[in-house]
């Protein structure tokens, strides 16, 4: 079975739409995205973020800056927007200018507007089992497996990388669902073998096709995080850390690239931006 996250993230922003359409007042949630430099990547996924902001009824707004921008004028951005009570949510698009130190950023956003999840008081609440924001792309993922699976509880996971974005959040949700959990990185010996056990597999390590057919048992569930470009002659492609051609009909369940966690993960973005506009008008 293929996990259709493009029709996923269709009804999860129809969801957000309504919710936003039925708010007990006038005000809207606002997003401000803050985009540094010309990372060609970053450039699509931001004018994604703001197309979908506009459907569900999110005042979305981008600042840019060119790669110039000093640490502490970028900090000042923040705080302004920190005290503007028409944002909720700051999103700052990484990655960011080598200059720029992206912890001393991070931890500049107000936590509550922190629609990334990704200030240590977010992560430290996930981990603690608070209530917390989630990073955008593990809870996208999050909502595909139980899209096909209800229950996790008792099932064994493997995460393969270990990001603060990625690898480290999805292992917190699946925790936080009862699965045993194993991360496999770089320094893993024998991740083969481990993948083999798995029920679930999240790949979120930055190598192409790196999961191959025989690396995972058929009633295994597979979730791809993988965006590598793959160059030819006079073309590219964009492909995910799983063998999804060879592996799509061997498995119970997968997600494509595009058209896998890539959609959740914007719809997740704007589910957070609700969340901290409804925090912040102490609507929950
Ligand atoms: N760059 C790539 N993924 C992300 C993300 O989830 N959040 C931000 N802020 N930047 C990114």
């Amino acid at each position: 079975m293929i996990i259709d996250g493009k029709q996923i993230a269709q009804q999860l922003r129809k969801k957000i739409k309504k919710n936003i359409q039925d708010l007990p007042i006038d005000d809207k949630p606002g997003l401000t995205v803050i985009l540094i430099g010309q990372h060609p990547a970053s450039q699509i996924y931001v004018k994604n973020k703001e197309k979908f902001a506009k459907e569900v009824g999110i005042n979305s707004n981008v600042i840019k800056f060119n790669d110039e921008i000093s640490e502490l004028d970028l900090k000042n951005q923040i705080e302004i927007l920190n005290r503007d009570s028409s944002v909720h949510g700051i999103l700052v698009q990484l990655p960011l200018p080598a200059h720029i130190n992206q912890k001393n950023i991070i931890e500049t956003i107000d936590p509550v507007k922190d629609v990334d999840g990704f200030h240590p008081i977010n992560v430290g609440n996930l981990s603690s089992g608070n209530d917390a924001m989630i990073p955008c792309t593990p809870l996208g993922c999050y909502y595909l497996i139980k899209n096909v699976v209800e229950n996790l509880s008792g099932m064994s996971a493997v995460v393969i990388g270990r990001s603060n974005i990625n690898g480290k959040p999805m292992t917190q949700l699946l925790l936080r669902e009862n699965c045993t959990v194993t991360i496999v990185h770089s320094k893993t010996k024998n991740i083969k073998a481990i993948c083999k056990e798995a029920d679930l597999i999240v790949a979120a390590a930055g190598k192409a096709k790196m999961v191959k057919k025989d690396w995972v048992k058929e009633t295994a569930i597979i979730i791809d995080v993988g965006i590598n470009k793959i160059i030819s002659e006079d073309n590219y492609k964009i492909v995910g850390d799983v063998d999804f051609d060879n592996l799509k009909d061997n498995v119970n369940g997968i997600t494509p690239v595009p058209g896998g966690v890539g959609p959740m993960t914007i719809a997740c973005l704007l589910e957070n931006t609700l969340k901290s506009f409804k925090k912040i008008k102490k609507l929950t």
